[in-house]
């Protein structure tokens, strides 16, 4: 059975005890400001959840593209993924404990014919929060699964929920197949990290709420909300060793293969990289092209695809694959996904498009690393010093994207350490310090320090236009430049301009933050930007294909990005100074303040 298969033999089986099947919603979830992506079948539907009547009904069925980026560690074994898809079934407020589990024996056992034998079961322990799971083992035993199969545990491991920091949850009974494997140690069991214990479902007795201070209230529905992975279950069903020898990733991993000339299973390292490349470019193809598509950038869920992009093609050095070869691994993807997903489809363009401007952004940035680090090993042998220090090692990680190992390759070349522990000590400092400036949203992702450049970028924007509106078209962009502090902008003008005309401008650019709008990227060609009106320098310095950034109908630019998704995230905007820059240009120096 494929992963096409079980996916409709899942949605029949629920159709025929009554479930409406719904559609997958979009990776990016709305109104949850606490994570980046949607992270299971039921994070669309908390509201549903908390008793808000779903117009298909009490009883719904689907499958979902899942992203969870907290596993991005982990990837490379043989089942976790920063992208999968679950297959759920939901009850609002209908049935309860008894019926989920006997749907899902019936379903393990009738239509997907396991070895019941092989099944083993966890239920939650109980706590000062919720009492011990007794009722739902209770209905396990009646089936015929015996005690030494059932195993109590604690809420680390069953309990599933909230999505983000508040919301619908409860304990939980998971499915897992014993593999047949050594356990990997005496205390191996359901759950242990080895691969031992395949999880492949997960029903989720939802009837409390956490709220904000921590504690647990009873909703006002009882619900069910349950989670079935469809690689692992399919690589079950098939005896696979992994979810990458099943359809979902098989043509991949040979796409991998023939670009690299290396073989899956050839030897540890290999193996490792394939599946980092394919789980990686997987996921990258799926935000991009979702329906709300977000391109790579530094900030958020763009941060997310940058670093899976980016981790992607190091992998792929290490193969030794040859660039670009994103762009071609995402047709595979897309022509494995597109008849369950078929946004991938339609915005196949825009994921090629914006693979080729990441991956050659990130070859120069590599180029450049080279070079500097090329620099520094040469002056390390003049001196002959044999330790490259790891602030040196952690820059060229935090500038140039050099993993601390492609740092150690390159450095033990020339018979020269790096110094490890420096590194994890630098490494330790930055994450200190860019979690205490990043905001406490972006739970599942990486907000960084670039975040404010990004704001400042937007803002250049917005002034922009405002002087073209106040002062006139005869205003063009000279130059720009921006630190973590401030943006700088140069631009033709004959004059000086006054107190009264720059307050003007500044009141101008924060009427429009004011609108909270969103910032609408597009591709298209250069011909096609100019023609609806875009600004930009309509020189030769553009190649054909350019991102077009609109804000609301107030400004229309060319331009590289990146920019902050709404204009909310902005603050106040506030001019600090207006001089010469040279003969005809005048310069503005202006500041956000947070508010
Ligand atoms: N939400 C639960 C999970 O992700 C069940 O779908 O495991």
């Amino acid at each position: 059975m494929d992963y096409k298969e079980l996916r409709h033999k899942y949605i029949n089986f629920f159709k025929s005890k009554n479930h409406s099947h719904i559609p997958s919603a979009s990776l990016i979830p709305e109104n949850d400001p606490t994570v980046l992506f949607t992270t299971a079948g039921m994070h669309p539907l908390v509201p549903y959840l908390l008793g808000q009547k779903h117009p298909e009904g009490k009883r719904l069925v689907n499958w979902q593209k899942c992203i969870r980026t907290g596993d991005i560690d982990d990837v490379g074994d043989a089942s976790h993924l920063t992208m999968f898809e679950m297959l759920g079934n939901w009850s609002l407020g209908d049935y309860f404990k008894k019926e989920t589990i006997e749907y899902s024996f019936e379903f393990l056992k009738d239509v997907l014919g396991f070895d019941i034998n092989k099944l083993h079961i966890t239920v939650f322990e109980g706590d000062n929060d919720a009492p011990r799971d007794e009722e739902s083992a209770s209905y396990w035993k009646k089936l015929g699964i015996p005690d030494d199969r059932i195993h109590y545990k604690p809420k680390e491991d069953n309990w599933w929920g909230p999505a983000g920091n508040t919301g619908p949850c409860g304990p939980d009974t998971e499915m897992f197949i014993d593999t047949g494997i050594e356990k990997c140690s005496d205390n191996c069991s359901p759950g242990c990290r080895c691969s031992k214990y395949f999880e492949i479902w997960n029903d989720v007795f939802m009837q409390y709420n956490k709220n904000e201070d921590g504690s647990y209230s009873l909703l006002t529905q009882k619900n069910v909300d349950t989670g079935m992975g469809i690689e692992r279950t399919v690589a079950m069903l098939q005896g696979k060793e992994s979810v990458y020898e099943t359809e979902s990733f098989a043509s991949i991993v040979k796409k991998i293969e023939d670009l690299s000339g290396k073989k899956y299973g050839f030897n540890e390292d290999i193996t490792k990289a394939i599946r980092i490349i394919s789980d990686h470019i997987r996921t990258a193809v799926f935000i991009i092209g979702d329906e709300k598509g977000i391109n790579p950038s530094n900030i958020g869920a763009g941060y997310v695809v940058r670093r899976l992009i980016r981790r992607a093609i190091r992998y792929g050095k290490k193969l030794e694959i040859k660039s670009p070869f994103l762009s071609e691994i995402s047709e595979v993807v897309i022509a494995l996904m597109q008849e369950f997903y078929p946004e991938l489809k339609q915005n196949k363009k825009r994921i090629s498009d914006e693979l080729n401007i990441e991956e050659s952004k990130f070859e120069k940035t590599l180029q450049s690393g080279l070079q500097e680090l090329e620099k520094i090993l040469v002056k390390l042998n003049e001196n002959n010093q044999k330790i490259l220090s790891g602030r040196i090692a952690f820059k060229l990680y935090d500038t140039y994207g050099f993993p601390l190992e492609f740092t150690k390759e390159i450095t033990e070349e020339k018979k020269i350490m790096v110094d490890v522990e420096g590194f994890n000590e630098a490494f330790e400092k930055h994450k200190e310090l860019s979690k205490q400036a990043q905001a406490q949203n972006f739970k599942g992702g990486l907000a960084d320090h670039t975040e404010k450049t990004t704001r400042l970028h937007t803002a250049t924007h917005l002034l922009h236009r405002a002087l073209k509106n106040i002062l006139g078209e005869h205003v063009n962009q000279k130059g720009s430049n921006i630190t973590s502090e401030r943006l700088r902008f140069d631009f033709t003008h004959p004059e000086k301009i006054n107190n009264e005309t720059l307050k003007k401008i500044e009141d101008m650019v924060n009427e429009q933050i004011k609108k909270e709008l969103d910032i609408k990227m597009e591709i298209m060609t250069l011909e096609e930007a100019k023609q609806k009106h875009a600004t930009a320098l309509f020189t030769d310095k553009y190649e054909s294909k350019v991102k077009v950034y609109t804000i609301g109908d107030f400004s229309k630019e060319v331009c590289g990005g990146p920019h902050v998704n709404n204009l909310k995230e902005l603050g106040k905007f506030k001019i600090i100074k207006e001089e010469s820059s040279s003969a005809g240009i005048r310069r503005i120096k202006a500041i956000l303040i947070d508010e």
